[in-house]
């Protein structure tokens, strides 16, 4: 049995804690829910709860395809178990289909698909207000190497083939994801880590289009509980 230590890191929906392994970190998910920097914020019951079966889900498809992850095994509804790393302070997002902030920066429309899919680096720094990095920038200032950053984009374009094949299977589309990868404190292997959920994907239903996402959240498009619940249920199918 683990048993877990002081908390080691305090994120905006997650809390990363030792464990008596160095090598494994728990991280367990809450019901906050913020947006636009944290400037919007809100609670809602169970949400920890989807967002944990739906990451541990898709975790483990992405093991089941070869992909690394920090992903271990689930300690309760809301506490994962997980390879301790340390998080490369980037964001890679990657873009299927033209939605949010892509839509506001550049002349593209929302709903326009992207071939081939775009894949954005986005240097994780609330001062800074999240500016998008590129491998020169990266490399130059020692966050990865130029290998570690290639690594990460190839990885990313497989987890995203993966993932809409899945979703696909359970009539949803993908237009976008942020992925965080991560050094493995046991062997510096680079793994995907931080979660997959509601909070870190558009999912949009296939035959009509609606945001299943936290999108319902930030442009208040309905009742946040419900849509979380739902897409819970679409991507888990054994969930209460
Ligand atoms: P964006 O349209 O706001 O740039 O978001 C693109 C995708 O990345 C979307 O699925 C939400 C996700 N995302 C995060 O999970 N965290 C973030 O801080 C940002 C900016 C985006
Ligand atoms: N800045 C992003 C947003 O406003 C981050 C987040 O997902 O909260 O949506």
């Amino acid at each position: 049995m683990v048993t877990r230590g002081e908390a080691l890191y305090r994120g905006k929906v997650k809390t990363i804690y030792r464990t008596d392994d160095e090598n494994v970190f728990i991280a367990e998910f809450h019901d906050d829910l913020t947006a636009f920097d944290g400037k919007k914020k809100s609670s809602l019951e169970k949400k920890g709860y989807y967002n944990a079966k739906i990451s541990e889900k898709l975790f483990r498809l992405l093991e089941s395809n070869g992909i690394p992850t920090h992903f271990k095994d689930m300690l309760s509804e809301t506490e994962m178990l997980v390879d301790a790393v340390q998080i490369i302070p980037i964001e890679v997002i990657v873009r299927n289909i033209a939605a949010g902030s892509i839509t506001r920066k550049y002349p593209v429309e929302e709903g326009r698909k992207l071939v081939p899919p775009v894949v954005v680096l986005d240097y994780k720094s609330d001062e800074h207000g999240d500016p998008m990095i590129n491998e020169d920038i990266a490399v130059a200032m020692g966050i990865a190497s130029m290998d570690e950053l290639g690594l990460m984009r190839r990885l990313a374009l497989e987890i995203n083939q993966v993932l809409i094949k899945f979703l696909d299977e359970r009539g949803l589309v993908l237009p976008d994801f942020k992925l965080e990868f991560g050094r493995s404190k046991k062997d510096g292997r680079i793994i995907l880590a931080d979660e997959i959920s509601a909070d870190t994907c558009r999912f949009w239903d296939k035959e009509t289009g609606e945001s299943l996402d936290k999108d319902v959240f930030r442009n208040d498009l309905g009742d946040v509980g419900s849509v979380y619940q739902e897409i819970a249920r679409r991507i888990v199918s054994e969930i209460s």
